[in-house]
């Protein structure tokens, strides 16, 4: 909601929803923050206003005799270089600027955004506030939404004009912050890092032309004592795929100044008389009740106005994807094999990922040529599809729609399609050139070719593949963000439930941007669930976990080396949209069983491993613990890494149960190889067994054993206390009672309501 009223004078808004409020005071023609954060009243707003100071020393007063309109030390939610305030700025336009407020004006629903940029739909109101510089205009828009509000910025001329820098916000938050963003790089996305904010400017940003794996473009302010559970946490998100920019500073007067949108290496931009030019939406979303209470606004926010409508809370496939199993090396009959088996092991969508068209049996040729390799598919895609849909799979195709290897078809007919930034040389990534998404004739062709592929071969998943990072900065690099948004929206509007998962070798533009298109995005090529406990849980902070695809591959992982049990493969999977990744034709029957039974749990708890609400619960160093919580269940993933000898006790502490309501807490059924005991199987076989031998491997193959298996009821008083779980394996031979899992152990709990028969 959005009110309009005077106050000392002049004109003041408040925005407010469920979760924050913003009070905005006009004085002097600059706009005030007074307020953001908790929910406050209309009532309060004169409280709110800062008391008059005497001035500080050597500040530049913005209106002569007043001694309190020095810009460099009020809370402001815009300002400009020049007029008094040295604080960084968010615009630069090369001449000297001064808006002032003119007008204010209040609308139900959106305010559309007239550019390619996607927006969030379904707010309730918008607030347009309108500045003027001489022959400028700067407007402020703010929509406000259930759990956040959005706010970006338009400027437009009656001349022509040059813009160096425009961000879509600005808040000067009162107090000081640690800051925590979402960094890594290729295979190790997302990882948290929490500092505080100082007097020296924190920059969180990328240039390599997209999101990048690098720096995430979302990110927290967070009071310094604030914990998952307690303590005011802001959370900060663009609706944007490009170059980002963000910085967070302290003043000298206690107020943190916090900015985000487009970062100026994607500008300048050249504006002609009558032109405008707008930035995406940057995301606001603020909590008392911790990290947890954080995550949980923005997590509604994107799940209820970012995802496509259709997908909406519409439970996700279980998908088996060829990549990891296959590479670029399979045929029809191997293909249909493994589908044979995907569907008994219960999935419902079989991907064949890269590969399939051209000359593409490697990363060096044919990217581009989406023709299909009948010596691979004598039947074509249609013939693959329709194969699979006898066998009760749906079908799902690859493309790397932007890029192009110079030895392919499309590059040797169209080579001036491809982007050259040097005359005369190219810088290849992965043996590959991004196409000129900012040519018309490019993007026409792009979407008719992905488009009639996709028609004529019954496709209902893509896989929107993109492996190099952009070639280009300047005001072409946001311009390609704007084409690679016109494409995706004329393939994917009109055919709404085709699910797409946008990816970027993995998680390199895991962005609010891209999911406004495609429901859900590789996370990471990284498949070993202990590296998928860091990056999903980094982008749980501010993303849902429908959002992201995770697969169980095989084990050692092929980006680790790292060997990780099945059941623990399973389980980090689980906190996602749950595929299988591996070569299914060298399962043991073991595997097969615990995998299908892995599938078969996951589906029967789709709902609230998709949609529940998820908290990062305490947990023992160095142990990740997630609880789903929907109504009809919780269910709780605790996973370990390494494991030390001579182990205490460990306690599941789970917050959030009603007190007085007693719940049964059980585990997951799953199994512990024989195998992982070598040698160890002397201690409890009656007769000597050789770990290499055929005794052992027979049993290793064939029968699992229990583990840990725990059944407890217990009030919700005592599972927010802690409960004691079974101790882990102690050095004293097997005991089924205890965890034996060694390194890299696992469970998943589900808690139930008991309810009186
Ligand atoms: C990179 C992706 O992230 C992988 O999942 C896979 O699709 C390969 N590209 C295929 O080339």
């Amino acid at each position: 909601m959005i009110t309009e009223f005077e106050l000392m004078g002049t004109a003041a808004y408040l925005l407010s929803n469920g979760n924050m409020s913003m009070l905005i005071h006009i004085v002097n023609g600059k706009p005030l923050l007074l307020h953001c954060g908790s929910v406050i009243s209309a009532a309060d707003a004169s409280a709110m206003c800062l008391r008059p100071n005497p001035g500080w020393g050597t500040t530049v007063l913005y209106k002569e005799g007043d001694t309190s309109s020095s810009l460099d030390i009020i809370p402001l939610i815009w300002s400009e270089e020049n007029t008094g305030d040295y604080r960084e700025n968010p615009v630069s336009i090369g001449i000297p600027a001064d808006f002032t407020f003119r007008s204010g004006r209040i609308i139900d629903g959106l305010i559309p955004i007239e550019s390619e940029l996607p927006q969030a739909d379904g707010a309730s109101q918008s607030l347009e506030l309108t500045f003027l510089s001489g022959t400028i205009t700067l407007r402020i828009i703010y929509s406000v939404y259930e759990t956040a509000i959005c706010c970006r910025t338009v400027i437009s001329s009656s001349t022509e004009l040059v813009i160096n820098r425009l961000m879509s916000s600005m808040l000067d938050l009162k107090g000081s912050f640690d800051i925590t963003t979402l960094d890594g790089a290729w295979i190790r996305e997302a990882h948290t890092n929490r500092i505080p904010v100082s007097y020296s400017r924190v920059v969180n940003e990328s240039s390599t032309g997209f999101s990048s794996n690098r720096h995430n473009p979302g990110f927290l302010l967070s009071r310094p004592d604030a914990t998952e559970f307690s303590g005011e946490v802001y959370g900060f998100n663009q609706i944007y795929s490009g170059n980002h920019y963000a910085s967070a500073q302290i003043s000298a007067q206690n107020f943190t100044r916090v900015m985000l949108g487009i970062s100026p290496v994607s500008f300048p931009r050249s504006l002609n008389a009558g032109e405008s030019f707008e930035t995406p939406q940057a995301v606001i979303s603020y909590s008392a009740e911790g990290f947890n209470g954080l995550s949980c606004a923005m997590h509604s926010f994107v799940n209820s106005h970012i995802v496509p409508e259709y997908w909406r809370f519409m439970e996700r496939p279980v998908l088996y994807n060829s990549w990891e199993g296959c590479l670029f090396d399979f045929n029809e009959s191997k293909l249909l094999s493994l589908a044979s088996k995907a569907k008994k092991l219960g999935c419902e969508l079989f991907v064949l990922d890269d590969g399939w068209f051209g000359a593409r049996n490697s990363d060096t040729a044919g990217l581009g040529d989406y023709t299909v390799n009948k010596k691979k598919l004598p039947g074509g895609l249609e013939g693959l599809s329709s194969k699979l849909g006898r066998l009760g799979l749906k079908f799902g195709l690859w493309f790397e729609p932007e890029a192009v290897n110079p030895d392919s078809e499309l590059y040797r007919a169209h080579p001036d399609w491809a982007l050259h930034p040097f005359e005369g040389s190219d810088f290849y990534s992965r043996n590959e050139l991004l196409l000129d998404l900012t040519r018309s004739d490019v993007r026409d062709y792009i979407v008719e070719n992905v488009s009639s592929i996709i028609d004529s071969a019954n496709v209902s998943y893509v896989k929107w593949d993109m492996n190099r990072h952009l070639p280009i900065s300047g005001p072409k690099a946001h311009d390609y963000i704007l084409g690679l948004y016109e494409v995706q929206r004329r393939i994917f509007k009109p055919r709404p439930s085709i699910l797409l998962e946008n990816c970027a070798s993995g998680g390199n533009r895991f962005d609010l941007g891209m999911l406004c298109f495609g429901a859900q995005i590789w996370a990471s090529d990284n498949t070993d669930p202990i590296e998928r406990l860091d990056i999903q849980n980094g982008l749980s902070y501010l993303y849902p976990q429908s959002c992201w695809g995770s697969h169980v591959s095989a084990s050692p992982h092929s980006q680790t080396l790292r060997t990780t049990p099945l059941s623990t493969d399973a389980n980090a999977a689980f906190f996602g949209d749950f595929g299988l990744e591996l070569e299914l034709s060298h399962l043991l029957p073991v595997e097969e069983k615990e995998i299908k039974a892995a599938v078969e749990f996951y589906k029967g708890h789709r709902k609230t491993f998709q949609f529940g609400i998820l908290s990062r619960e305490e947990t023992e160093p160095d142990a990740v613990c997630w609880l789903l919580s929907s109504e009809e269940e919780s269910i709780a993933g605790l996973f370990h890494r390494l494991v030390h000898s001579a182990q205490g006790y460990e306690w599941l502490k789970l917050r959030g149960f009603e007190p007085s309501q007693i719940y049964r807490i059980t585990s997951r059924p799953q199994n512990l190889r024989v195998g992982r005991f070598g040698g160890l199987v002397k201690y409890i076989s009656p007769v000597d067994i050789n770990p290499n031998g055929v005794a052992l491997r027979t049993a290793d193959r064939l029968y699992p054993m229990k583990d840990g298996a725990e059944d407890i009821s217990c009030t919700g008083a005592a599972l927010s206390a802690g409960i004691p779980l079974a101790l882990k394996f102690m050095g004293t031979g097997y005991d089924a009672n205890l965890r034996n899992q060694g390194d890299f152990g696992s469970n998943i709990y589900v808690i139930e309501k008991v309810t009186d028969k």
